[in-house]
């Protein structure tokens, strides 16, 4: 088919596994991997595949409208699959401008570039956005998130993931771009950067350090393996129905303060400690403002139009994760030198 497909922020923790999947399935494709190697983007996610001659890396930032459209009128991609942003909820509590600029303001500098190149006739393209279910705010103690729940965003990040969404759909209806968005909840998995919930309490257990719970630890969160999000994208990007939103999630709710504990007992038996050693390092702290309850992904559209269900069970998955991060410690090592080490000593020290 030789499509040639701009997959942006592929150096991040989802994006790499989006990366790796297209360019290892579809071998007449051609991957362009655009990223601008923020504290999260990583190259050495992608050893494995660097060398394929179906791949290559640009780095460029999405918020240089110039530079992508240049990038776009050069290589004329056939695709889009989205996946560039900041997206920490503790970082946007902290500093919410970047989060405008790059979820924001660069997401629409991408959505004028392939309107731009594509010309208003969009026979065959796709613009693919990858978002996550935070748009939809929280739920109570029941109920599950569908495409259908209205939008109500409570921290910047979110706020400007539902803003990026709207301008999305806005280029559909307004310009007849052809689109599709996805909504995930929670990921985990290899090459998790170690400021989000799993891959911290690792790192932190590995070094016999507090493990944060916020507030009373009882915030529930959905969680899917991020192989399986990659291969969920994957199905949407190619079957998708233009203009539609598909929840992805693998009806996996756990409480934080329960999810920890299961992360403690398994790390206890694979570092052969006596059991009961890593729980006595959960360290009740001051609570995230504006904090949402609970996310709860309703996967039944995603699950009966395009036949999509997880691969892995949370327990299985949980323990690759674990093992990924045993095997990788020069990994962890090389991303928590540097700036995060000021970011961990600003959110946790005092
Ligand atoms: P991440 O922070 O690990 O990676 C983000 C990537 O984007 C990095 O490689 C970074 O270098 C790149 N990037 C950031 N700003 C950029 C800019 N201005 N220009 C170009 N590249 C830039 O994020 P992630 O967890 O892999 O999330 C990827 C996408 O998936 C995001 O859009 C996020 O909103 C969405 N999402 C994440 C989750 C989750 O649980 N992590 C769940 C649902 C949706
Ligand atoms: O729901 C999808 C979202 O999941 C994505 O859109 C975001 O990009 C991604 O970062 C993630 O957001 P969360 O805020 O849910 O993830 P995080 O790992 O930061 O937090 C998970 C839960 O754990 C949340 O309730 C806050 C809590 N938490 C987090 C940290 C970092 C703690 O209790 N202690 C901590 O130190």
């Amino acid at each position: 088919m030789n499509k040639k497909i701009f997959i942006t922020g592929g150096a991040g923790f989802i994006g790499s596994h989006v990366v790796r999947e297209f360019v290892n399935k579809y071998s007449d494709y051609h991957i362009v991997n655009i990223d601008a190697l923020t504290y999260a983007g990583n190259l050495e996610n992608l050893k494995d595949i660097e060398r394929k001659p179906n791949y290559n890396f640009i780095k460029q930032d999405i918020r240089d409208a110039g530079g992508i459209l240049a990038l776009f009128k050069t290589h004329r991609p056939d695709g889009v699959i989205h996946l560039a942003a900041e997206s920490h909820v503790d970082r946007s509590i902290a500093t919410p401008t970047d989060f405008v600029m790059t979820n924001v303001v660069g997401t629409v500098n991408l959505l004028n570039a392939a309107r731009e190149t594509w010309k208003d006739n969009f026979e065959g393209k796709r613009f693919h956005h990858v978002s996550t279910d935070e748009v939809y705010g929280t739920l109570g103690e029941t109920g599950l998130f569908t495409e259908d729940t209205p939008y109500d965003p409570h921290s910047p990040y979110s706020a400007s993931k539902a803003s990026s969404d709207h301008f999305v759909r806005a280029y559909q209806d307004t310009y007849g771009l052809p689109v599709v968005i996805t909504n995930c909840s929670n990921n985990y998995g290899p090459n998790h950067f170690p400021e989000k919930l799993i891959p911290l309490c690792i790192l932190h257990i590995l070094n016999n350090k507090p493990l944060p719970i916020y507030g009373d630890g009882k915030y529930t969160r959905d969680w899917l393996f991020v192989v399986d999000h990659a291969r969920a994208i994957d199905l949407v990007f190619h079957q998708g129905k233009n203009g539609s939103s598909y929840n992805i999630g693998g009806f996996n709710e756990w409480k934080n303060i329960d999810l920890v504990k299961e992360l403690c007992k398994q790390m206890d038996e694979k570092l052969s400690r006596p059991s009961g050693t890593s729980e006595k390092l959960i360290t009740y702290v001051k609570d995230r403002p504006g904090h949402d309850l609970r996310y709860a992904i309703d996967a039944t559209r995603i699950n009966t139009e395009l036949g999509y269900t997880p691969s892995v069970t949370f327990e299985e998955g949980l323990s690759l994760t674990i093992d990924w991060f045993l095997k990788n410690r020069e990994w962890l090592e090389n991303v928590t030198s540097g700036n995060y080490q000021q970011y961990d000593a600003e959110q946790y020290g005092k």
